[in-house]
């Protein structure tokens, strides 16, 4: 794991932004997780003005994002297509074609898994997966328990997911959909790269389990410490748990030159 500590949610977003448009210069026809919740915002925005002012090019790109709510319209103002078309694909010159959003209407869940994961598979697998953190240190809605061996699927969200994710919706618990499609652990492990971004200090706790904490399915995130490229941008706020802070400030400011934009 490299733990990189920046001094607040927008260096950190830039930060992690400029690792994304490397790869896309790297490999044009890059495979791209995202997740939607107010963590990528900033990363999105920043993403958004490379391609207007950079000419950050998305037209090979492909996308797949981890989750959305069952029972939703793509069209609904909460629904994470909704979020995606709104505050990226909209505003890049992504193929449409190419964004996959779980479909939280879909008859068949189980076969609709199925395709989603062979999907991922047939477009050669995904290159960097974008990654927030639930309160309760769930990735995608990995709500805690979830096997570290689990693929896309249906999953209940916790009440406090629920309650986290009430200020989406005017603040009302009751119009929080329980139920979601997302990503597995082990798709989300099948990436060549996770960077997972944590903000402000209700994530405090998560992170330091994530990173210091015994790697058990009571907390999704810490299975990241067995991937063998996972990079976690947090602010200060995010970091004010973690009880080796001065040792992962020391790796990064030390890294050698070569490695730093790595
Ligand atoms: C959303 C997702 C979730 C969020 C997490 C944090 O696609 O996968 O794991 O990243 O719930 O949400 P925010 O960023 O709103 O705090």
């Amino acid at each position: 794991m490299e733990i990189i500590i920046k001094q607040d949610s927008r260096e950190a977003s830039h930060a992690a932004a400029g690792v994304v448009a490397r790869l896309i210069h790297e490999k044009p026809n890059a495979v791209i997780g995202l997740a939607t919740g107010s963590t990528p915002l900033v990363l999105y925005r920043e993403l958004i003005r490379k391609h207007k002012e950079e000419g950050l090019d998305f037209s090979r790109v492909t996308t797949f994002n981890l989750d959305e709510y069952i029972g939703l319209e793509k069209e609904h103002e909460q629904s994470y297509h909704t979020f995606m078309w709104e505050n990226l694909f909209s505003q890049i010159n992504i193929k449409a074609e190419n964004v996959h959003i779980p479909d939280g209407m879909v008859a068949d869940v189980s076969a609709f898994c199925t395709e989603y994961e062979r999907k991922i598979v047939a477009a050669g697998g995904i290159d960097i997966q974008v990654l927030g953190i639930g309160s309760d240190g769930h990735i995608g809605f990995n709500e805690y328990t979830s096997s570290f061996a689990s693929r896309t699927r249906i999953k209940t969200l916790t009440q406090r997911t629920v309650k986290d994710n009430a200020r989406f919706f005017g603040g009302d618990k009751s119009k929080v959909p329980h139920h979601c499609i997302t990503m597995g652990i082990g798709t989300i492990m099948d990436a060549r790269m996770n960077l997972l971004l944590a903000f402000g200090e209700g994530k405090a706790k998560a992170v330091a389990d994530t990173i210091e904490g015994p790697v058990a399915a009571i907390v999704p995130s810490s299975i990241l410490q067995h991937h063998p490229n996972a990079k976690l941008f947090v602010d200060e706020a995010a970091a004010t748990q973690l009880k080796l802070v001065d040792y992962y400030r020391w790796v990064y400011e030390g890294k050698p030159e070569w490695q730093k934009d790595a």
